[in-house]
């Protein structure tokens, strides 16, 4: 570190002193880490949730999944459907899957490992995750690397190699200016700078405790950074999915499957549908025939694709082909499906 680098930290750090956002994952600003045997738990849980989600998004779902499941214990315990289901509406699944898969290795290790090394070879933990957690839960020192980071690293320095290859140079400028110690608290510090004052767009670089040290200010154009390579155009798809009904002893239900594991949206509830997830372009028919209604298209973006998926009615006359079940529409809340299928829904529920 030199003086200069020194000085980002600690003036970071100070800052994050009298500014940290108070989120219910965190242990306040310089405080010893918690003795409770959870902690590592929590601060897991939290950063794999929030790694592509908004921290707004994140938090009910938190306390849901806390509550229900206080411990690792508790959630390696789980059913996976009732893990998927709890997931429901926070995209990305196969974070879920792993989620769970990772709660069973840790108990089967004893607890969560501390090194950065180890916990990289957990289910679902990525780079990102492990520094987090090595840093966040158990105060090592871990480069942790995420939008924020890059975006305030690549002004500070004006890196011009754009991402994704410029993360390489953010990385070792990122390593330079952590500090051995606080090191989760330098990684949060800078997460709530990115999210409050170095924003994308408008940055607030008055009130900015790092804009003395920072190229990109200087220059006069920070938001030019991060620099960004062109992004490719996403592929669109297009499907059917069918909203199959009847009259049940209960009321009105609909026909719902089960996703296979492996694949888009894997292991969630969902309505059946003509295969655009595994072929590109569905062609697959519905699991039983009747007197068909269009209820409109619903539009979706996936990390690869844009889907355009058009819902269909059938009221059944007899039962469908294949595996589900009849599931009441005054419970459809309680189905945890997937917002792709949760939008279908509305739009069925609207025209009935
Ligand atoms: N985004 C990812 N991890 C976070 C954390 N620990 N605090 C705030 N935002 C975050």
């Amino acid at each position: 570190m030199t003086a200069s680098t020194e000085t980002i930290a600690s003036t970071l750090l100070r800052w994050y002193d009298s500014h940290a956002r108070d989120l219910p994952w965190r242990n306040p600003p310089g405080a010893p880490l918690p003795g409770d045997p959870d902690w590592p738990y929590r601060v897991w849980l939290s950063e794999v949730m929030l790694q592509q989600t908004t921290v707004a998004a994140v938090k009910p779902y938190y306390e849901k999944f806390l509550k229900r499941w206080p411990s690792v214990g508790d959630l390696a315990a789980a059913e996976e459907a009732d893990v998927m289901a709890e997931w429901a509406g926070l995209g990305y699944y196969s974070r879920a899957r792993n989620l769970h898969a990772c709660a069973r290795q840790v108990i089967e290790l004893g607890g969560f490992p501390s090194e950065e090394a180890e916990l990289r070879k957990l289910p679902g933990v990525g780079r990102y995750i492990a520094a987090a957690v090595a840093s966040i839960a158990f105060g090592k020192h871990a480069v942790v690397v995420d939008a924020n980071v890059e975006r305030i690293v690549s002004r500070l320095f004006s890196i011009e190699i754009p991402l994704p290859k410029g993360r390489e140079q953010i990385t070792i400028r990122s390593a330079e200016i952590t500090p051995r110690r606080r090191a989760g608290d330098f990684a949060q510090a800078q997460m709530d700078l990115g999210s409050t004052l170095c924003a994308t767009r408008n940055p607030k670089c008055l009130l900015c405790p790092l804009s003395g040290h920072c190229q990109a200010r200087q220059s006069g154009e920070p938001e030019r950074y991060p620099m960004k390579a062109p992004k490719k155009a996403k592929p669109l798809r297009k499907g059917t999915a069918w909203w199959i009904e009847r009259h049940g002893s209960a009321g009105k239900e609909v026909w719902l499957e089960t996703r296979p594991g492996k694949g888009m949206l894997g292991g969630m509830r969902a309505l059946p549908d003509d295969g655009w997830s595994a072929s590109g372009d569905g062609g697959g028919e519905a699991p039983i025939t009747g007197e068909t209604e269009n209820l409109g298209l619903v539009r979706h973006t996936f990390t690869h694709v844009s889907l355009e998926l058009s819902v269909v009615r059938i009221v059944a006359a007899s039962e469908p082909s294949g595996e589900g079940q009849w599931w009441p529409l005054c419970e459809i809340e309680q189905a945890g499906l997937p917002t792709l299928f949760a939008k279908a829904a509305r739009l069925a529920l609207a025209g009935s």
